[in-house]
């Protein structure tokens, strides 16, 4: 029988591991909260079509890359390659503008695209991401990016550059759309097969592609930047005033478009700038959406968010001292001890302590070596003698000394 294994692209987080998830998430939800952010948890599998009205039928996304599947009452479902489409569902659904004026939702949880699997790129990723809703901005486009960067600055990744662009609104768009085609027509047969392919139905996608030959077409293509109204420049020149305001370093990447469709004006990505990266070097990407409320049926309101790839800051987040994961490991002397041990574990936890115990019956020598991988602070050692004496033998596995503790008084010698 051939060996059953995870999907291409779909990994396992192993416990031996997930100490460096949980620092993130934890980090994560810590900031946030700071600026006022509450948890939303949307369902993994969605009706397909909020996926294709809204990050595009010509995007990546949507031409290859959904995981899309008919259930039995032949209803194509999708499972989700992104938060922010459900998160808008879920606001319109709930009649949460109704409500509230301004709304500020995270997330964290696991995103499925079918891409080309490599090192920071996979078929199951998590994302953490932010979405607001009701506020138009600048100032809050640029405390999200300044949230971002403080979130990894906080972990210790520092070497970023933050790039920031602007789409405009309104009709902006479809005339730098107009005058990006009328520059690419005459170049089409030098693109890329990818960009030729895609050329009518998604000229600026030719800005963000990696091919050499696009790359160096995109150099000399027409500016967003000079197509922007004067509206939309007064957005984006205030969004960088606050990012100076508040010291944050940025870079205005006027050929960043991003490969989804529903954004507007403000456009930004984090790019890791570490070498553990390799080529999937973008850490965050987000901008503002502010027309998609209205094109899924709901009132005109501004939103704005951004995701980043936990797996991609997890290859630069710097190593941290191991962390003790248990307070103490019983241990026992004799096999016939091991229910008086389970005992005290019992006892020791319902103080709030984290404990473990070996109750297999094996040798004091394997139940120290497992106390020692298990990374306990203390191992409680248990005797017959100590046991008749009401004590028990705690030994610091950290700094490598012993003392005799009366069992009454572990509790308070351990909280020490
Ligand atoms: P995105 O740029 O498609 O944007 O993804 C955001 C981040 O998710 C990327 O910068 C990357 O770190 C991570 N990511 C994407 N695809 C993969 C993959 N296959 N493997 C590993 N990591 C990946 C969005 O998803 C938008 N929803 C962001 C947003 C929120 N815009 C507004 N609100």
């Amino acid at each position: 029988m051939s060996k059953l294994r995870s999907v291409k692209g779909m990994n396992d987080l192993l416990p031996s591991e997930i100490g460096r998830w949980h620092r993130l998430e934890r980090a994560f939800r810590e900031a946030v909260e700071r600026y006022g952010f509450a948890e939303v948890r949307t369902p993994i599998v969605e009706p397909t079509a909020l996926f294709v009205r809204s990050i595009g039928e010509a995007t990546d996304i949507v031409e290859k890359e959904m995981y899309t599947f008919e259930d039995k009452a032949d209803k194509s479902l999708t499972l989700r390659p992104e938060g922010t489409a459900s998160c808008v569902r879920a606001y319109l659904e709930h009649s949460i503008g109704n409500v509230e004026p301004v709304s500020k939702w995270y997330y964290l949880g696991p995103m499925y695209r079918r891409e080309r699997p490599a090192k920071g790129r996979y078929r199951q990723f998590y994302q953490a991401g932010c979405e607001v809703y009701g506020d138009p901005g600048p100032y809050v486009d640029a405390e999200l990016i300044d949230l971002v960067v403080s979130y990894l600055s906080a972990l210790g990744i520092t070497e970023l550059e933050v790039q920031i662009n602007s789409l405009g609104s309104g009709d902006t768009r479809e005339r730098y759309r107009d005058s990006l085609l009328a520059y690419l027509r005459p170049l089409a047969s030098k693109l890329s097969e990818d960009s030729q392919r895609r050329l009518e139905r998604n000229p600026l996608r030719v800005l963000d592609s990696k091919a050499p030959e696009d790359q160096a077409i995109a150099a000399e293509a027409p500016s967003l930047l000079d197509h922007l109204s004067e509206d939309d420049r007064a957005h984006f020149a205030d969004l960088c005033a606050a990012l100076d305001a508040f010291g944050t370093p940025y870079r205005v990447e006027p050929k960043l478009v991003r490969g989804l469709d529903y954004y507007t004006r403000t456009l930004f990505e984090v790019k890791g700038l570490g070498a553990d990266l390799g080529a999937q070097n973008t850490l965050c990407g987000g901008g503002r959406y502010d027309g998609m409320i209205r094109e899924l049926g709901g009132a005109d309101t501004p939103a704005i968010g951004f995701a980043m790839g936990l797996e991609r800051l997890l290859l630069c987040l710097p190593d941290a001292e191991a962390e003790d994961t248990l307070d103490v490991f019983v241990i026992v002397q004799k096999p016939e001890l091991r229910l008086e041990a389970a005992k005290i574990a019992r006892t020791l936890r319902a103080e709030g302590l984290a404990v473990d115990a070996d109750l297999r019956g094996t040798s004091m020598k394997s139940q120290l070596r497992r106390a020692d991988r298990s990374r306990a602070r203390f191992a409680a050692v248990i005797g017959e003698a100590e046991l008749a004496a009401g004590k028990v033998q705690l030994k610091d596995l950290r700094a490598g000394t012993q003392e005799d503790v009366e069992r009454s008084s572990l509790v308070a010698r351990l909280a020490r």
